[in-house]
Order: structure tokens, then sequence, then C-alpha cells
């Protein structure tokens, strides 16, 4: 793998365009609503709490963006939020050019969200295939659109247990394996996107991104005890900044050169830091039978029809 630079500079004008960027107020997300404005684009900063997101808009403001943002409330682990989301940005645009699956949540304890999923797999991939789902008239109306779901290294050690989804039949439950498990689940989703897109001749592609190791506020849950948090500062040290983290999925939304299906990540050593390149996931990521799987019990988990 190379560490080709593909930078910020990189970033073509985005006029015309318009973005929504799931957890835009913080870490990643809100780098990309940064870069996107910056370059042009109407970005919906799409967020849980509107004023940490009013926050963030005002802080970027600062930049003099070429762009907009537009903060709008949609809490992930709430499907009725996800509906109300969706019918209020279509009743202001009639276009997306790109929906950034990018909010998540890592290594929580164990609990449920509002429809009775557990945390990490209701946030991570439901809530954002039910939001997906649901913007799909509009993705469908915009030529050239994408979909962009943010996975991680940890979908690696991810495995996918349909008797037990939630951790509730059973299956001791792990924080990790949940995130593995949700993380994976993004990358199951991309690829059955595409296949879909393909399918169904609409000009939309799917695509995944990964930050590597990216200093955000990601594993605060981690850092609960003493010990972990003092092995947290040293590995806060390595990590590279939320900035330079965020340019895989930024590439994956905006690169013209970038095809349906593909999946970027830093190109250094171990994928941890380093420029956005294509990088690969693991073969139980192309699994095209869970992948199905995922889609159907993922429909009839939200009630979401594509
Ligand atoms: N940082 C890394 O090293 C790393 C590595 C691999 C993958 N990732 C992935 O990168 C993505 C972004 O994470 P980050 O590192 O930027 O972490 P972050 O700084 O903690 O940001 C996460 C964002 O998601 C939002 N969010 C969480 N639950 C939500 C919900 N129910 N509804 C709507 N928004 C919700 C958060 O909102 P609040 O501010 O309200 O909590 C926040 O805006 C995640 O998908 C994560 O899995 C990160």
């Amino acid at each position: 793998m190379t560490d080709t630079k593909w930078t910020f500079d990189n970033i073509p004008d985005l006029q015309g365009k318009t973005i929504i960027v799931t957890g835009g107020n913080s870490g990643l997300g809100y780098e990309s609503v940064k870069a996107f404005a910056q370059n042009g684009a109407k970005v919906i900063l799409a967020c849980r709490n509107l004023e940490k997101g009013e926050k963030a808009k005002t802080e970027i403001l600062q930049t003099r963006p070429k762009g907009e943002i537009m903060v709008m409330r949609v809490d992930l682990m709430d499907l009725d939020s996800v509906r109300e989301f969706a019918l209020q940005f279509k009743s202001k645009y009639s276009k997306l050019d790109v929906l950034l699956n990018n909010a998540g949540i890592m290594a929580t304890p164990y609990f449920k969200t509002k429809d009775g999923f557990e945390a990490q797999l209701g946030t991570n991939h439901l809530g954002h295939f039910a939001l997906t789902g649901l913007l799909l008239d509009v993705l469908n109306d915009t030529s050239g659109s994408r979909v962009v779901n943010v996975s991680s290294m940890a979908h690696k050690s991810g495995k996918m247990d349909f008797n037990d989804l939630m951790f509730e039949k059973g299956r001791k439950f792990k924080t990790m394996k949940a995130y593995g498990q949700s993380k994976l689940a993004n990358l199951l989703f991309t690829y059955e996107l595409q296949r879909y897109f393909e399918s169904k001749n609409i000009d939309s592609i799917a695509v995944a991104a990964h930050p590597g190791g990216s200093n955000t506020r990601l594993a605060s849950h981690l850092e609960d005890s003493g010990f972990m948090k003092m092995i947290s500062r040293v590995v806060r040290g390595v990590m590279q900044d939320a900035a330079k983290g965020a340019l895989p999925q930024i590439r994956a939304s905006v690169d013209s050169n970038v095809k349906g299906g593909e999946y970027y990540g830093p190109g250094g050593i171990g994928e941890i830091a380093g420029y956005p390149v294509l990088v690969k996931s693991t073969p139980a990521s192309h699994n095209a039978e869970d992948a199905k799987k995922l889609w159907e019990v993922s429909e009839k988990l939200t009630g979401v029809t594509y």
C-alpha cells in the first residue's frame, strides 16, 4: 500500500452539492462538515443535540466557508426521530448528492435504543440503514449521488450472529464484540447497497471508509477506569488528528475517481494513519449471503423497506 497524498487540496469545488453528515458536531463528522462547507457545499449537519450542532456550526463559520451549514436534529437511537429528520429534509431539499453515515458510538455498556436494539448495532447500523432507506427517493433523483458508510478496522474482529444480534438470547455481551459486529454490518450494508443500486439501475453508488486511529471522543467509554485513562493517553499520542482521520471518508464522498463498492482507509502501516487509499476489507464483509440476510433483518427491524 502506498501513502499517496490525497489531501484537502484534492477536494473539488462542491458548489451546488447538497451533503448530509450524521454526527456532524464532533470528531470526524465535524471535520467533514468543515471541509465540505469550505469547498462550497450546502451541508446539513445532522446531530442529536441541536445546541452542540449550533456550536459546531458557529466554530466552522469562523473559518469563513464558501458553502452553507444547516443544523438538523436526528437521533439514530430513535426511529421516530430518523423518520422526522427524513421528512423535514425532504420538505426543504429536492436533491441529495452525498449521505455520509458517519455518526457512531463505541464500547458503550449494554443498553437498548428506544426501539429495543442493542445500542451499538442500533446506532451504527440500523439507524443509518433506516435513514438511507427513507432518503432513497432523493438519492435516486440526484444523478451521481453517493452513500458513504464509516466502518472501522474493528470490523475485522466482527461476527454477525443472526440468531442473537442483540445479545439477548444467551450470547455473552462484550462491548467490543458488539462494536465489531456493528462495523462489519456497515460494510455488509455498503456492498449490498451497491448491488441494489446496480440491479435497479439507480445512478448512485455506495462506498465505505475508515479513519484508522483518530483522536476523537469516540473512545471516551473505554476511559472510564484510571488504568484505561493512562493507556489511552499513550495511544492518543500516536493517533492522527481528526482532520487527517476524516480524509478517507471525505475522499469517498467527493473524489470523482471513486467507484461503487470501494473502501478507503489510511495508507500508512497497518492502516492506522496516513493519506487515504483504497483498502481491503475481510472476506466476512464480502459474504453476500450474510449481506442479504442483514438487509432482510434490517428491513424487518426498522420497518423501512427499500
Ligand atoms: N476515531 C477513530 O479512531 C475511529 C476509528 C474507527 C472508526 N471510527 C468511526 O468514525 C465515526 C465517527 O466517530 P468519531 O471518531 O468522530 O467519534 P466522536 O467524536 O465521538 O463522534 C461521534 C458522533 O456521532 C454522534 N452520535 C452518537 N450517537 C448518535 C445518535 N444516536 N444519533 C445521532 N448522532 C449520534 C455523536 O453525537 P454526540 O456529540 O451528541 O455524542 C458525535 O457527533 C464512527 O462511526 C466511528 O465508529 C472512528
